[in-house]
């Protein structure tokens, strides 16, 4: 038999195995791999359509590669065949693709993110897309960091810009829809939401921004305002409450710069300013101002505004179950050295179904140390 011969007969062992030449059994360092993840996307009729390059192979760790119009497949023997497409090709290019840290992508993308997003995994990180923040890798001390807290359903949202990395001691700043995290090498991370994030941290350190500041999005819930998502997640809850028997009213929600002044001023009268900074914020530093919190009571009015609230219905009710709808107990009990006030188990903050899930299972009380940020115990 001939080499021709040879060649036909192959053909026909190939075809009766339902395999073109070239796929899963050709001889090549990647073993067809690459072609075989070409035919699975609809091979020239899919995304990635006609071959630009040959087969490419001697990249490190003894990868391959071919290039398509539409992207392009990388194989490696330790991450298998996986194609890269669009914006976040474009910026594992500018990483300098499977040399650079991100190494070789380990998944396809994956485009069922909320707000339509993408992600893509690589051995040294991720690369996240959405139409509005661009593609931006995630990794390291920083990428732990939101991993950690929620992913892109986490207050930050999308990675907005790469990581910039400066100074001695090293420091490292990437840039979030919702704000930013910072890594200081040997002093932690830590994290910045801006002012319009559900993650805002307002504190005596930390004013609102700018000062007067009213949301953008309030809405009424019961006698209050609030902003929307916190409106509506605060509805759940009452529901939640309601289901279990338990009736809880809002007693106060946003309060402008001028209605926390007039407050401030009126503890001030009563109590001296000493005491009245212990129970209620300067206009321009109360958490009521970001919209994001709504003080609870019990219908028949039980302990107001009280640290026996704690022991009520509704008390009791918020403080189990208040993480499950986004909500924390901001100012808990024993931790005035940090937070600045004292016990308030009235005073719930919206921070984000993920943030507060997070915190519950992880045991932090605290923005400020949730956050990594410093305490606040005065102005
Ligand atoms: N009572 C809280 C601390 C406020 O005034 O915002
Ligand atoms: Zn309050």
């Amino acid at each position: 038999m001939g080499i021709g011969r040879l060649v036909m007969a192959a053909v026909v062992v190939l075809a009766v195995l339902g395999l073109s030449p070239g796929a899963a059994t050709a001889a090549t360092p990647d073993n067809g791999a690459i072609a075989a993840k070409y035919q699975s996307t609809g091979g020239a009729s899919g995304p990635l359509g006609a071959a630009i390059t040959p087969l490419r192979c001697g990249l490190v760790h003894g990868g391959c590669y071919r290039a398509y119009h539409g992207g392009s497949i990388h194989w490696s023997a330790g991450t298998g065949a996986h194609v890269t497409l669009g914006g976040i090709a474009g910026r594992w290019a500018v990483f300098q693709w499977e040399r650079g840290f991100l190494g070789y992508p380990v998944s396809d993308e994956n485009c069922t993110l909320v707000w339509a997003g993408c992600v893509q995994l690589f051995q040294g990180g991720s690369i996240y897309w959405t139409h509005s923040s661009g593609a931006h890798a995630v990794h390291g001390g920083i990428g732990r960091k939101w991993v950690q807290m929620g992913y892109e359903r986490n207050p930050l949202g999308y990675p907005s810009s790469e990581e910039a990395c400066s100074g001695v001691p090293h420091q490292c700043v990437q840039q979030f829809l919702g704000g930013s995290i910072t890594w200081v090498s040997g002093g932690g991370v830590s994290v910045n939401p801006n002012a319009r994030s559900v993650g805002v941290v307002v504190n005596k350190r930390r004013p609102n921004s700018p000062v007067n500041q009213t949301p953008p999005d309030l809405v009424g819930i019961g006698s209050q305002l609030m902003r929307w998502e916190a409106a509506n997640q605060l509805t759940l809850f009452l529901r939640g409450a309601s289901g279990a028997g338990v009736a809880v009213t809002t007693v106060s929600g946003f309060r402008s710069y001028s209605s926390q002044a007039s407050l401030y001023n009126y503890y001030v009268s009563l109590y001296g300013q000493a005491v009245a900074d212990t129970i209620s914020a300067r206009p321009g530093y109360s958490e009521h101002q970001t919209g994001l919190v709504m003080d609870i009571g019990n219908p028949d009015g039980a302990c107001g505004l009280q640290a026996c609230f704690a022991g009520t219905p509704a008390g009791q009710f918020a403080a189990a179950n208040s993480w499950r709808y986004g909500f924390i107990i901001r100012y808990p009990n024993g931790y005035d050295s940090i937070t600045g006030y004292t016990y308030e188990p009235w005073h719930l903050r919206y921070i984000g179904v993920r943030t507060a899930t997070d915190m519950h299972y992880r045991g932090y009380r605290t923005l400020e140390q949730y956050f990594g940020l410093p305490a606040a115990p005065s102005y």
